[in-house]
């Protein structure tokens, strides 16, 4: 493949396919373990990824990319296959999550900065050696009747801005996901005030990317699509989720970026895969819109497996599926009747 880095980001978002975000940290996982009374060893965390990389009709079909955390970027397949090599062989490219987490930002109580600059060069040519032709960091923004305040969104949007350079510089091309939150501690907004919210984090974040000289060519956004609080009392229909995120989008997203890929942020299976489809058959747009989930991907696999080797097939069935719905979404040709299939 080649080593440009448009060329990466242009494979990152093939037609009909998406990113597998299957980068939880080691912490997070261990929640969805929790709720499939499975532990959380090295071992399962192996068997339950190996069981996503070797679903052969869901990677080689709908998969053009894969966000791994640290631990799983060097794992091997049980027989020896390192999963780096079980990825690209299903053509997809591999990437790793290289951010450290959000931290309290100090001076702006309940907000957070999101951690991991110092050392990143070091860390990044690691991960090249090792096979990641991409990475992700994610900044995390939450409404609230007092935030984002303004400050908070500029010290994200620089962090995102600098990891992006370095990225860059490394021969990685950076997923950059400003991440609003839907289900943040108290959240209650409407669709209105999340577009707010959303339009003046893009807006900065497009800003400090051009002062950091960021390729804008070489990048991938990874964006929350504009809902309602998961707790607010007057939820949106699909449509009006579709236009309010593309209104948002299209003002804020320069044309150069060639493709953006959401995050399902807590949004149901059928939700997330909706919304895609409505905006991907209701626009034209400059970019490729596709998916980069994590729970929205994984919720019915990893329901079906249950941490057990007897269910491997039927896991890998239900993520197959749901990885060609979503597919079917970035063309805009999913409908409800085909999820019985
Ligand atoms: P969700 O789709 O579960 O929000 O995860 C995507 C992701 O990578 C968040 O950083």
């Amino acid at each position: 493949m080649s080593e440009h880095l448009e060329d990466i980001a242009i494979a990152m978002v093939a037609e009909g396919q998406g990113i597998l975000a299957a980068d939880e940290s080691t912490g997070t996982i261990e929640k969805r373990f929790d709720s499939i009374n499975t532990k959380n060893t090295e071992a399962n965390r192996q068997a339950y990824r190996e069981m996503l990389f070797r679903s052969k009709n869901a990677m080689e079909n709908y998969i053009s990319g894969v966000i791994m955390f640290e631990e799983t970027l060097h794992q091997k397949a049980a027989d020896g296959t390192p999963f780096v090599e079980l990825i690209k062989e299903a053509g997809a490219v591999p990437g790793i999550k290289v951010d450290m987490g959000a931290k309290p930002l100090a001076g702006y109580p309940g907000e957070t900065v999101t951690e991991g600059l110092d050392g990143l060069r070091e860390r990044l040519q690691a991960y090249h050696a090792a096979g990641a032709r991409f990475a992700k960091w994610r900044a995390v923004i939450n409404i609230s009747h007092h935030s984002p305040r303004a400050g908070s969104i500029k010290a994200n949007a620089h962090a995102l801005a600098r990891y992006a350079a370095l990225c860059q510089e490394a021969g990685i091309v950076p997923i950059v996901e400003p991440e609003v939150q839907m289900d943040g501690e108290s959240a209650t907004h409407d669709l209105s005030r999340c577009a707010d919210v959303s339009a003046h984090v893009l807006k900065s974040v497009f800003s400090e990317l051009k002062d950091a000289r960021v390729n804008l060519e070489g990048m991938i956004l990874k964006p929350n699509m504009v809902v309602p609080a998961t707790n607010c009392t007057d939820q949106a229909c699909v449509e009006e989720v579709a236009e309010t995120t593309m209104r948002v989008l299209m003002d804020q997203v320069p044309a150069s970026v060639p493709g953006i890929t959401f995050l399902s942020g807590g949004q149901s299976d059928i939700a997330a895969t909706a919304h895609l489809n409505a905006m991907n058959a209701m626009y034209d747009t400059p970019w490729k819109l596709t998916f980069s989930y994590g729970r929205a991907l994984q919720a019915s696999a990893l329901k079906a497996w249950q941490g057990k080797a007897e269910n491997i097939t039927a896991a890998s069935d239900a993520f197959a599926h749901r990885a060609k719905m979503n597919g079917l979404a970035t063309l805009g040709k999913w409908n409800k009747e085909l999820e019985q299939s």
